[in-house]
């Protein structure tokens, strides 16, 4: 019985089989339980024979099945290994990594700038006072210059900052006289109506310089290593008188057009020249507003419009490619620099 079961066992590859073959030998109604079906007719001596007999025959058997047992398994457990087995030498997968977004370009292009020159970067909130953004930079309610800049109003005393001017505000009242060298990037908001130049939601750079013996000759070298590092180190620029509000005198900056170099061409109107930003000299009464004696400090601020410079930059033609998450569109600034 042994040897025929040894035999068996060895032709057995899986578990089914296995579990089969133990319930015919070793089950209730198994091959070795049926050795003792008579066990009723025998002398009490053959009982006890008969029975040991039985009992070393179930044990060899059990000894036979457990080693198959973990026979089977192991070679289970070997199969899933193999199966498993990870080769590290396969390519790995292709990670599709996203480029910096044109306009973050401009700002930190900016910031790198304006940082070797010693100003700091200032931030400022959002959703502003009416009179952070406005009144404080001699725009009173009711001022006919505040037309240009309507925007979204939470109440009458609270808005989205239509500029990023009212971060000139908040570092004069916390610099309380002393001076100051910032620039200010961030989002603004207008009520316009969203067409190829005009966003509800924009983007500028406002700088502010405040000091002892400050004049448009610094403003006009400040922006002119601005413009030079933005569109090309061959740039000029000129100044044109302008207005607004909070500086006095007030300029619009030109700068000579970085794609026909002045001569004249489709992206400069034929002027030779394109308008950047608008800048000027602090008006007294705001340094008065924000606790500084115009008498003792004066200085310049200007405001970049970073959708503007980047579309010069890049001849992008319209600004609201920047807002539509377009692959096609983003792509392209991948080598941009
Ligand atoms: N805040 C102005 C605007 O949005 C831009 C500007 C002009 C800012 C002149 C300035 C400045 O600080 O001096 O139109």
């Amino acid at each position: 019985m042994i040897n025929e079961l040894e035999e068996k066992l060895k032709l057995i590859d899986n578990l089914n089989d296995f579990n089969q073959l133990k319930v015919t030998y070793l089950g209730k109604k198994g091959l070795i339980n049926a050795k003792m079906a008579n066990m009723k007719n025998l002398s009490p001596e053959e009982k006890k024979a008969l029975g040991q007999e039985v009992n070393i025959l179930k044990k060899e058997c059990e000894e036979l099945f457990n080693a198959k047992e973990k026979e089977i398994h192991n070679a289970l457990v070997a199969k899933q290994i193999a199966s498993e087995k990870i080769d590290v030498t396969m390519p790995g997968y292709n990670f599709n990594l996203g480029t910096i977004h044109p306009l973050n370009q401009t700002i930190i292009d900016l910031e790198n700038l304006f940082i070797g020159l010693g100003y700091e970067v200032a931030e400022g909130p959002e959703i502003e006072t009416d009179e952070y953004c406005f009144e404080k930079l001699n725009l009173p309610k009711g001022h006919p210059a505040r037309d240009m800049q309507d925007t979204f109003y939470i109440n009458p005393e609270i808005l989205l900052r239509s500029q990023t001017s009212p971060v000139q505000v908040r570092t004069m009242l916390a610099k309380k006289g002393k001076p100051i060298q910032i620039i200010c990037p961030g989002k603004t908001y207008r009520r316009d109506a969203d067409d190829a130049t005009h966003s509800h939601q924009f983007m500028q750079c406002e700088g502010l310089v405040l000091g002892k013996n400050i004049t448009l000759a610094d403003l006009k070298g400040a922006l002119l290593v601005m413009a030079k590092k933005m569109l090309g180190d061959d740039r000029k620029i000129r100044l044109r008188p302008s207005y607004f509000p909070f500086t006095e005198p007030s300029v619009e900056v030109d700068v000579s057009c970085h794609k026909c170099g002045g001569k004249g061409c489709s992206m400069c109107k034929n002027t030779g020249w394109i308008e950047v930003l608008g800048a000027g000299m602090v008006n007294h009464h705001v340094l008065e507003m924000c606790g500084y004696d115009p008498n003792e400090i004066q200085g310049f601020a200007f405001g970049i419009g970073i959708e503007r410079i980047t579309m010069l930059k890049y001849g992008i033609e319209d600004i609201r490619n920047f807002y539509t998450n377009d692959l096609r569109f983003l792509k392209q600034f991948k080598e941009a620099k």
